[in-house]
């Protein structure tokens, strides 16, 4: 066996545990990528891209993180050919059908943000079962962003604090962080101390816009499938390495 098909069930040793960031979240990119590397068809990275992501949320409770959140699928995803669009909606429908039960006996809690309602039904369906059958567990908080767009998170808040101003219930000096915070598809989730992106490209693609802005970013060119307890032990270990200042000296 080499040293890299170990795998790391423990905290690795270089890794302080006091040190570690209550919640990752990560951009999982370059499924496409990662298929064409191989002349395989796109759908055949997406359907890797789920093991990485099973084999991650995993680690993260191995090694005592509180909360995952990942990037699943983006407010501009609907922009990609139709048949993409189909086979990851069904992807996500199957995936979440099948791990339920799996979820329960690890007691991961599972929430989903984003426009949920422009899903497809038989989707919803699946993600409202799982999100209340879940919703009990003591374990990892799992946050899957589906649908999701910063800036149309930050809208919808926006027009619910309007209508309560609208309606005599909220004065416009009340509005600060705490109360706007808690209109956000995230509401009572900490935000993410380290955002992990893939394939090597430096952006949010309107990811948690609101939520990261003090958060770690860690870019590497690995591409999602080949994303493993390996990698994360690196991108902890940069983390580990980093000086937070929020602002200050
Ligand atoms: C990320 O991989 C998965 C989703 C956005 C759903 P991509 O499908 O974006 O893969 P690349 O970036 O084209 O390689
Ligand atoms: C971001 O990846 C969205 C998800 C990982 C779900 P994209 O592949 O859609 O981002 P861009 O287009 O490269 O910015
Ligand atoms: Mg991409």
């Amino acid at each position: 066996m080499t040293a890299h098909s170990i795998v790391l069930q423990e905290l690795p040793a270089d890794l302080q545990r006091e040190r570690l960031p209550k919640h990752v979240a990560v951009i999982m990119d370059g499924n496409g990528r990662w298929a064409k590397r191989r002349g395989m068809p796109r759908f055949m990275g997406h359907r890797r891209g789920v093991d990485a992501l099973k084999d991650l949320l995993r680690c993260c409770r191995d090694w005592g993180i509180e909360a995952l959140t990942a990037y699943a699928f983006s407010t501009e995803n609907w922009g990609r050919p139709l048949e993409e669009v189909e086979f990851l909606m069904t992807l996500f429908e199957r995936v979440l059908r099948q791990e339920l039960r799996e979820m329960m006996e690890e007691n991961v809690r599972i929430r989903f943000v984003g426009n949920l309602n422009a899903l497809p039904r038989s989707l919803q369906v699946e993600i409202e079962k799982s999100m209340e059958e879940t919703a009990g567990n003591q374990g990892i908080q799992f946050t899957v962003a589906t649908n999701y767009g910063g800036r149309q998170e930050i809208l919808q808040a926006c027009r619910a604090i309007a209508q309560q101003v609208q309606q005599g219930h909220l004065n416009p000096d009340e509005i600060d962080e705490t109360l706007f915070e808690q209109h956000l598809y995230t509401t009572g989730i900490c935000d993410p101390d380290l955002l992990i992106r893939t394939s090597g490209e430096m952006r949010l693609s309107n990811f948690l816009l609101w939520q990261l802005a003090y958060g770690e970013i860690y870019v590497t060119d690995t591409l999602w499938p080949d994303f493993d307890r390996h990698e994360f032990h690196q991108a902890l270990s940069a983390y580990q390495q980093r000086e937070r200042r929020f602002g200050k000296v």
